[in-house]
């Protein structure tokens, strides 16, 4: 196997919603890209297209809502061989998902179903992907919501999701998607509706499991909080569009982009590299004068250009160039650029 390949590889990925209003570019040239056992955090603003970048990955985008219609994403699989996504039959991406590759959705009752016990439905998924008998699937179960810190995981094999608080559903989900053991996990704000100590508590155990087992995150937030604690790089996005990226540290302590600095400098109390007081500040993307460009009529250039403090007459000519600074770090900022 080939390490050198990252894990995931998004390049110029287009996914456009076609609506009775137009054509809706949620995500309109996207590239990143993702390591075994690294952690890469999305943020942006709600509607900057997060969910329909994961959603696109994941081979989830309803089709007769919207499509992917440009770009690439490339999936190394465990086999070492590199797939491409985007040109796999819904047959295809559904042997991989759940099973090589594993999503965290913000609401967990979206996902688990209201009648099945939680040992129903975990040693059903552990059966298609693994095969084997009931009996061994449900001590499998077992185990897996011991892994994930479940109390008497025995006795809640046999109960149903309602019984369940928020944070043990979650924990229940995400003993779901790991079941199989994807080397891809995408977790799409799995803590937003948890109180303070239980996000803690999930973020440390994805960090374990991560630790254990190797498996690359996806890890799409609003919160610069969660950022500084879990990730090793992070993309900002803008309006269907990463403005900027790079090493979680480095770009904290020299953000390159207006919007980067934007949300940094809503952050209370803020001081470089001390995350655990990131975190119990429980900062929040919002306090940006201004409000994010309609996806249905989006400017001619920067995105970002009708808020920004900054802005020139150049910045309303076209999309500025990725200008490259170095370590990994990237923005898309004519102001920002290397001389
Ligand atoms: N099925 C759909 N039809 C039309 N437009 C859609 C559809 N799904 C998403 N969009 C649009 O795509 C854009 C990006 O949405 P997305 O859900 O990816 O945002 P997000 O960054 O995840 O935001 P949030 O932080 O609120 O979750 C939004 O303008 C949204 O309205
Ligand atoms: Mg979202």
């Amino acid at each position: 196997m080939n390490h050198a390949t990252p894990l995931l590889e998004v390049e110029h990925l287009r996914t456009h919603f076609f609506t009775p209003r137009g054509t809706v570019k949620s995500v309109d040239g996207v590239s990143f890209s993702l390591a075994a056992g690294e952690t890469l955090a999305v943020v942006g603003e709600s509607g900057s297209g997060k969910s329909v970048s994961s959603l696109s990955i994941m081979g989830l985008i309803p089709p007769d809502a919207g499509r992917i219609v440009g770009g690439s994403i490339r999936f190394r699989r465990r086999d070492g061989s590199v797939c491409e996504l985007t040109r796999m039959t819904q047959r295809e991406l559904r042997r991989l998902r759940g099973n090589e590759m594993a999503m965290v959705f913000q609401d967990p009752m979206s996902c688990l179903n209201p009648v099945l016990t939680i040992g129903d439905q975990l040693a059903e998924a552990i059966r298609i992907h693994l095969g084997g008998g009931r009996a061994a699937a449900l001590a499998h179960a077992r185990r897996m919501l011991e892994m994930v810190e479940i109390p008497a995981a025995a006795r809640r094999l046999g109960e149903y999701p309602h019984q369940l608080s928020g944070g043990m559903r979650q924990r229940v989900m995400i003993a779901l998607a790991l079941a199989c053991q994807p080397s891809l996990l995408i977790a799409d704000e799995p803590t937003t509706a948890l109180d303070v100590t239980v996000q803690a508590q999930i973020l440390a155990l994805l960090q374990r499991l991560q630790r254990d087992t190797g498996t690359g995150i996806l890890f799409i937030t609003h919160n610069l909080g969660v950022v500084a604690e879990i990730a090793d790089r992070v993309a900002v996005m803008y309006s269907g569009r990463v403005v900027e990226q790079g090493d979680v540290m480095r770009l904290f302590a020299q953000p390159r982009h207006p919007y980067t600095r934007g949300l940094l400098a809503c952050l209370p109390g803020r001081h470089h590299g001390d995350a655990a007081r990131l975190a119990g500040g429980r900062p929040r993307l919002a306090a940006i004068p201004g409000q994010v460009a309609s996806p249905l009529a989006p400017p001619p250039g920067c995105a970002f250009e009708p808020r920004c403090a900054l802005a020139q007459a150049a910045c309303r000519a076209a999309v500025p160039e990725l200008a490259d600074f170095g370590a990994g770090q990237s923005a898309r900022c004519i102001l920002g650029s290397p001389q």
